[in-house]
């Protein structure tokens, strides 16, 4: 079998990556480990960027992103007994996110190629690449019907997750790695209850950090701060919930409380590697980077790096190498701005263990700083909704 663009892992990145490359008239198949139902059901991140947005509405995948997403103007932050508004939308001089979760957007995707006549071959084992400093790249798997196939490729994407193949298949002596653990993770629940805010609260809190998010109307995400290494078994629903109410606790206002659809524990790390091409080798998303999710920007670094990766590749396969040398270099710099962001924001709202009171201090001035400054508030939102802004895309009829 041939294609032009093997790209392996079908989430965001992946998926995406194929339908840009449709647009443009190039042929791909993705190869999943998982089956479609899985890679459905997988809560993950619920925030999209303006530019985001604005990127999967060129794209002509907004339809029901459009008509479900949920818009916010900012968010609370919430410290010290109180909670303070950060209006995004007036600090930036009219950007917004919005609230649609990664779920909605893999299934828009998946719905999409399928409709499209694209190939997405859901749980394939025991991928492999080979030939990458050839001109023909191979990449060989099991499909789900366990016949071997043999997949010749001008180019391979790998999009294929922190814990993929992709990224190892590179030369340890090619790359550069920089990677920091943090001794916290986050206990997430959706719940079937009205969120209990317009806009999502990040609340500082002596007992840990909590994030009230939201899925829609009428389902609630929630998450604390745990320690790294707890075991789900050890959080029963109520002692989940006492810890919500008390993180979030403000007089006059009430946490609603639900039954729990699902809940999941994130461990948080910051990592980068470089350069993200190996010869006819592509990285994109978190086989690339990671970063904690304080910030709410993995979803949408996967989304930037496709929306340079797809014109690079485009011109790549017709001759011109331009951009192609230059993916790595251009995506890098915002990833490392959204790195240094989710680690500055998940510092300032997280209690280290064994952290002294100095630092507590320090993390209420800084939030009383970025509450009160304009120039302060303008620098997290600016970034919160996405630094740099995504070129606009020029996407071929
Ligand atoms: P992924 O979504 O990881 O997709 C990679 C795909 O590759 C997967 O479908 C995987 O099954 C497939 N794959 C892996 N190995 C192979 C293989 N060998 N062969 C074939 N396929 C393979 N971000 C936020 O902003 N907020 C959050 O709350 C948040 N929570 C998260 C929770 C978890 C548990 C994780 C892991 C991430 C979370 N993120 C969050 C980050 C965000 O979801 C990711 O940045 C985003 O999913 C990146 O998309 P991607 O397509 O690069 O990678
Ligand atoms: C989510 O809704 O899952 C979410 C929102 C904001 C974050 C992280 C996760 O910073």
């Amino acid at each position: 079998m041939r294609t032009q663009v093997g790209i392996v892992g079908g989430g965001p990145a992946g998926l995406l990556l194929s339908h840009l490359l449709a647009q443009r008239g190039i042929d791909s198949v993705v190869v999943e480990r998982r089956s479609r139902a899985h890679c459905e059901a997988r809560q993950r991140a619920g925030v999209l960027e303006d530019g985001t947005v604005r990127l999967l509405r060129a794209a002509g995948l907004a339809a029901r992103l459009d008509a479900e997403g949920l818009q916010h103007s900012g968010i609370y932050l919430q410290f010290g007994g109180e909670r303070r508004h950060l209006d995004f939308r007036d600090l930036t001089g009219g950007r917004t996110v919005t609230v649609y979760a990664q779920t909605e957007v893999v299934k828009d995707l998946i719905a999409r190629r399928l409709a499209d006549g694209g190939q997405i071959e859901f749980e394939a084992t025991g991928t492999q690449l080979a030939g990458l400093s050839t001109g023909q790249p191979v990449l060989r798997y099991t499909a789900a019907d366990g016949t071997s196939r043999e997949l010749r490729c001008d180019v391979i994407a790998g999009c294929d997750g922190f814990h993929g193949i992709c990224r190892p298949a590179i030369p340890a002596a090619e790359l550069s790695v920089w990677e920091r653990g943090y001794p916290f993770g986050w206990l997430g629940i959706s719940a079937d209850v009205p969120p209990s805010t317009d806009e999502l609260i990040y609340a500082h809190h002596p007992a840990g950090f909590a994030l009230h998010s939201l899925r829609s109307p009428a389902v609630s995400r929630l998450y604390l701060q745990v320690d790294a290494g707890t075991d789900l078994a050890g959080w029963p629903d109520d002692r989940i919930w006492a810890q919500l109410r008390e993180r979030f606790a403000l007089p006059g206002w009430d946490l609603r409380e639900g039954p729990v659809l699902a809940r999941n524990i994130t461990p948080m790390r910051s990592f980068v590697s470089s350069p993200m091409r190996y010869r006819r080798l592509f990285l994109a998303g978190d086989a690339a980077h990671i970063v904690p999710p304080t910030g709410a920007k993995g979803l949408n670094l996967a989304i930037a790096d496709v929306a340079v990766l797809a014109p690079a590749l485009d011109g790549l396969l017709r001759g011109d190498a331009r951009l192609a040398e230059s993916y790595s270099g251009t995506c890098l710099e915002r990833v490392w701005r959204a790195t240094h962001f989710s680690w500055w924001i998940t510092s300032m709202l997280h209690r280290s263990p064994g952290a002294d009171p100095m630092e507590t201090e320090l993390q209420l001035s800084q939030l009383r700083y970025v509450t009160s400054s304009r120039a302060a508030a303008t620098s997290l939102a600016e970034n919160y909704t996405g630094y740099p802004e995504l070129p606009g895309q020029a996407v071929p009829a």
